[in-house]
């Protein structure tokens, strides 16, 4: 009995993802898709190697080595039909899987090696999106290590096109954080502010606390990772008393070795320090997870169906999305409005 009940708050706790990369998405299937949509030749046709290609592998040292395994799929993502097509593949997949709502993230001016404006790939995702049957927003990356005025047109473009739902809802910072540490985006995410775009910022992954730290002075309302905030006291209690919400995703940073084996990732801590933490899969294609896995890998730890139930609620509080739309959530996940 008790542990159907698990089960069941188990289920509908992997029902929604907020961090979650278009590219990082590619699986072995949807790859093929988008090749043969493009005309575009895979280097392989074998299943397996394809796979491999595509997947990170065990051997991966760090963030930056991970990062070097979105090559193949953004090659698959240079056309308008492929990021449409990929927007719409995505959702599809994680429809299938039991989610209910997901932002899905990419950073436009990775799009644009084929000829597209950083606008085009946009205007591309939003069509993929009305292609959809699953409840999905949009969050725009800019990339650290990017040119500051493709990062500020990222951000002019998220005010040009943001909505409180069915589109762009968020901007993000993305890429290698141990090569460019966060202080250097102050003005990016000044400007942002000063546009009113909710933001998250990946931080507290591959450099630690103080990353954080500075991600919440810009006006961070959420924090992608934030996994390192565990090596400081102060930062975990500025964390906590501004309320900001941590997108964490286990089995990311495990291959990238933000953390080293599953009895040291933090997340349990988190929550009994009363910290406000989601679970989310970062890169479901190129680390071959899902949403239900990293809920396994933390039931192994000792995740409670009560505390999958709080994880559950975390998400929607801290999605970019409409009150109504929260309220729906609310509604049909925890069955209270
Ligand atoms: N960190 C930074 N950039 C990324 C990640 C990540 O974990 N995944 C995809 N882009
Ligand atoms: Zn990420």
């Amino acid at each position: 009995m008790v542990r159907l009940e698990s089960k069941l708050l188990f289920k509908r706790a992997a029902s929604i993802d907020l961090h979650l990369h278009l590219d990082g998405a590619i699986t072995s299937d949807i790859a093929r898709k988008l090749a043969v949509l493009q005309h575009i030749d895979l280097p392989t046709e074998n299943e397996e190697e394809l796979k491999e290609l595509l997947t990170v592998s065990e051997e991966c040292r760090d963030l930056n080595e991970f990062l070097e395994c979105f090559s193949l799929p953004l090659k698959l993502l240079q056309t308008t039909a492929g990021i449409r097509e990929a927007v719409r593949l995505v959702s599809e997949r994680l429809s299938k899987q039991g989610l209910v709502y997901a932002e899905i993230r990419f950073a436009p001016q990775l799009h644009t090696e084929r000829g597209l404006t950083q606008e085009d790939a946009v205007h591309a995702a939003l069509e993929g999106l009305k292609e959809t049957d699953l409840h999905v927003n949009l969050i725009l990356c800019c990339m650290r290590g990017g040119e500051e005025h493709k990062n500020m047109e990222t951000v002019n473009l998220a005010e040009k096109y943001l909505v409180t739902d069915g589109g762009v809802v968020a901007v993000d910072l993305a890429g290698a954080e141990g090569l460019f540490p966060t202080k250097d985006y102050e003005r990016l995410f000044l400007k942002a502010r000063e546009a009113k775009i909710p933001f998250t910022i990946h931080a507290g992954e591959a450099a630690g606390a103080e990353s954080v730290r500075d991600a919440i002075a810009f006006g961070a309302s959420r924090i992608g990772h934030g996994v390192r905030i565990i090596e400081s006291e102060e930062v975990m209690n500025l964390v906590k008393e501004k309320g900001i919400y941590l997108e964490m995703c286990p089995t990311s940073n495990l291959q990238t070795h933000a953390v080293e084996s599953l009895s040291d990732y933090p997340l349990l801590t988190y929550m009994e320090e009363g910290i406000r933490v989601t679970v989310n899969t970062d890169d479901p294609g190129i680390e071959g997870t899902n949403l239900t896995r990293e809920f396994s890998l933390l039931e192994e730890k000792g995740l409670t169906g009560t505390q999958e139930k709080k994880l559950l609620e975390n998400a929607i509080e801290a999605a970019f999305t409409s009150e109504e739309v929260k309220k729906e959530l609310r509604k049909e996940l925890l069955a209270t409005d």
